[in-house]
């Protein structure tokens, strides 16, 4: 190894601390894996992806890592460490790029044969090995550290395996080798909620071998390579699991749990691990060769394929959260009713500084307690609770205006008040503040016309609850400059949330395209059709809830306002409500809030009758096609920009069964010709509301 390369390791390991005492002794260095040897003849072998900020287990850097291990069985070191030389983590998992568009199953097979042949090479080597493990260290990552004899973790270390969340499984050894490791159940748990863990937690289930501090690092390493770290054995309950009567008890109680979240009509992935544990469970080598079939067959299915795609939605909208430097340091809210006050309890367990105003101080002491509740929720300890309440700051004078970088609006829904709040803070706000509003209705255009700055006002459009929802809507005017939207769409990103930007149109996209599904759900129902079987069509279809199930979540008095004020804006076909259901809302009936919507609400679930009858398929059409015909229009509007970004959003804020990649990628997959027959054929029975949009037949 040369000597810049040897310095690049040195400033590398400078980043953790010191890397294994001075005495590096430079070796060999190949595109994504540079080896350096010490005194004590301990090879450290650091994974450094070439052109990267974050170490993904490539194709190319598996087959590099058979041939460091040809190199090091030639020369045989004391002892290995493999190591990251990325800030970021050791290793995020697998290059997901690689899985996209794989529909061969002998090619994965093959593929998958030879990068098993790799990483059991490691575990076969003549040579105690340790995997120390900083940051990140997910999916094949986890899985060549399963392979080395220790796993040493520094406290910031998360580790896990979480295939299941693209419709696979591990595929690179990891379903035998956690389960020989630490208590089988836990591991498959791990394996089938795709939970990460803590360095802490992964010591207390034995998947690391002990957490220590960077200053140990070289101690700790020496300690394993002589043997004197206790290894990990498989318990009296792994023992006892060897047998296969015993893991078919288990495994009942798995699919029961796993079936519960995720269906396995639409989710295969589950079952075929737990399948893979119940047969081989007992023998570790078989199990692997099976863990490669099955891997094949789920990765080519439509599930994974377009879970896939929704891992990149989701990319694809936090890049957008990137396109500045700028960061919000403190927020200011103002109103802090149901939204207000959550959006600033949000920000605040995020790590921002909030200030939180509102005339009525016992609203912002209400806000504040929701705070509190959150971080209970959350599993907050009592000193990380103390700090995120510090940052939430009761502000009844209004001052902290002058000092955000960042005022959001959430007084009620009435232009007037609104204007009155800008016109009263706008001049001491900085000259860099953003103003965003979180209005859900009025058009941005009207409410910057008292502005003396409309460049920097924009939509922030938080969906309730906000602790829940993973979306936020950032809504541009004509007037929004490139630097407000770079900067709300950071702010989102900073709260961990995706951002989804679009134009201030009625409903911007989410209300737009939901309603028209809820509304077809009320129709129906007038129609006499059980509530039961409506939320069945649509959960069948793969939706988190039924339509009627989260009319009520949302109240049925917010529904019908939003549907009031699209019929009002938008100059295209709605259905008309029946009466009865204004006459439910005057009485008070308005839903999951009240105790009583559509549904009766206990303990708040819904009171459903069992066995509701079987929808059928133009059921289910009455009720989703209207959905994607509004995503089209949306689209050809150009109230969001493309067909990623709208079903990555669609995704994100409704929960649109994930495992179809999107409404528009389902409609695609159904064929657009096909959706606008059937919603002509719609159109023909139930009324123009369901008239095909035009922008089906421009772009099929
Ligand atoms: P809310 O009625 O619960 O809260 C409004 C708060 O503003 C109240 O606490 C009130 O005391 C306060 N307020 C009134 N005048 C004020 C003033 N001049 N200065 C400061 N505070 C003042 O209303 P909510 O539901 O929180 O709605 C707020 C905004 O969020 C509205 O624009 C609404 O359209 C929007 N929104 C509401 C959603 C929901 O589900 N409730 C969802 C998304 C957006």
């Amino acid at each position: 190894m040369t000597g810049p390369i040897l310095a690049h390791l040195q400033s590398r390991a400078m980043e953790f601390g010191p890397l294994a005492g001075n005495a590096v002794e430079p070796e060999r260095s190949w595109q994504h894996w540079k080896l350096a040897r010490d005194e004590k003849d301990i090879a450290w072998l650091f994974f450094d992806r070439q052109e990267a900020s974050v170490n993904v287990l490539s194709q190319d850097a598996i087959s590099e890592l058979g041939v460091v291990l040809e190199y090091l069985e030639s020369k045989l070191p004391k002892g290995l460490v493999i190591r990251s030389a990325k800030a970021s983590g050791f290793c995020a998992g697998a290059n997901i790029e690689e899985f996209l568009g794989q529909s061969d199953e002998k090619e994965i097979v093959s593929k998958l044969q030879e990068a098993h042949a790799i990483v059991d090479r490691l575990d076969a080597l003549h040579c105690p090995t340790v995997a120390l493990i900083h940051g990140s260290c997910l999916g094949g990552g986890l899985e060549v550290a399963l392979c080395c004899d220790y796993r040493l973790a520094l406290p910031d270390a998360r580790l896990g395996l979480p295939e299941i969340r693209l419709g696979l499984h591990p595929g690179l050894g990891g379903t035998s080798r956690l389960p020989q490791l630490i208590d089988p159940v836990e591991a498959m748990t791990l394996m089938l909620t795709g939970k990460t863990l803590d360095a802490r937690r992964a010591k207390e289930k034995g998947l690391v071998d002990a957490v220590i501090e960077e200053r140990h690092v070289v101690k700790a390493v020496e300690s394993a390579v002589a043997g004197k770290l206790k290894g990990q054995e498989s318990g009296f309950k792994g023992r006892l699991l060897t047998t296969g009567p015993a893991r078919q008890i288990e495994a009942r109680q798995m699919r029961a749990r796993s079936a519960e979240k995720a269906p396995p009509e639409h989710y295969p992935a589950p079952e075929a691990l737990i399948r893979l544990w119940e047969e081989h469970g007992s023998n570790a080598k078989e199990m692997r060769r099976a863990e490669i079939g099955s891997f094949a067959r789920l990765l080519t299915t439509d599930t994974a394929q377009n879970l896939i795609r929704v891992f990149f939605l989701g990319e694809k909208l936090k890049k957008l959260a990137r396109s500045t430097d700028r960061k919000i340091g403190q927020v200011h809210v103002i109103g802090a009713g149901a939204m207000g006050g959550d959006i600033a309890g949000w920000c605040a367990f995020q790590g921002l500084r909030v200030t939180l105003h509102d005339p009525q101080t016992e609203t912002i002491a209400d806000a504040v307690r929701r705070g509190a509740e959150l971080c209970k929720r959350k599993h907050r300890s009592a000193s990380e609770t103390r700090d995120i309440l510090d940052r939430l700051i009761p502000d009844p004078d209004n001052k902290g205006v002058a000092k955000a970088d960042l005022v959001i609006e959430a007084v009620p829904e009435k232009i007037d008040i609104k204007h009155q709040v800008y016109k009263e803070i706008e001049a001491q706000m900085k000259q860099d503040a953003l103003l965003a509003t979180n209005t859900s209705s009025i058009p941005l255009v009207e409410l910057a016309s008292v502005l003396e700055r409309p460049g920097r006002f924009i939509g922030l459009h938080f969906f309730n609850p906000v602790a829940r929802m993973q979306l936020v809507e950032v809504v541009e005017h004509a007037q929004t400059t490139k630097a407000a939207r770079d900067l709300a769409n950071a702010f989102v990103g900073q709260i961990g949330r995706y951002p989804a930007p679009v134009k201030s149109a009625p409903g911007f996209l989410v209300n737009r395209v939901l309603i028209p599904y809820l509304l077809e759900a009320i129709i129906l129902l007038d129609e006499g059709i059980a509530a039961e079987t409506l939320d069945r069509a649509a959960e069948g279809f793969g939706m988190p809830m039924g339509p009627v199930e989260l009319a009520d979540h949302v109240g049925l008095d917010i529904c019908l306002d939003v549907a009031d004020m699209l019929k009002e804006r938008l100059d295209q076909p709605l259905p008309e409500l029946p009466q009865w259901l204004r006459e439910k809302v005057e009485k008070g009936d308005l839903g999951r809030k009240s105790g009583k919507g559509f549904y009766l609400w206990k303990g708040g679930e819904p009171q459903k009758k069992k066995n509701a009858a079987d929808p059928g398929k133009e059921l289910l059409d009455r009720l989703l096609l209207p959905m994607l015909n509004a995503c089209m229009t949306c689209l050809r509007e150009g109230i969001i920009a493309d067909e990623e970004l709208l079903d990555g959003a669609v995704i994100f804020a409704t929960g649109f069964a994930p495992f179809r990649g999107g409404p528009l990628h389902y409609a695609r997959s159904r064929g657009f010709a096909k959706i606008t027959a059937v919603l002509a054929e719609l159109a023909g029975k139930h009324g123009e509301r369901f008239a095909p949009d035009p922008g089906w037949n421009e772009d099929s």
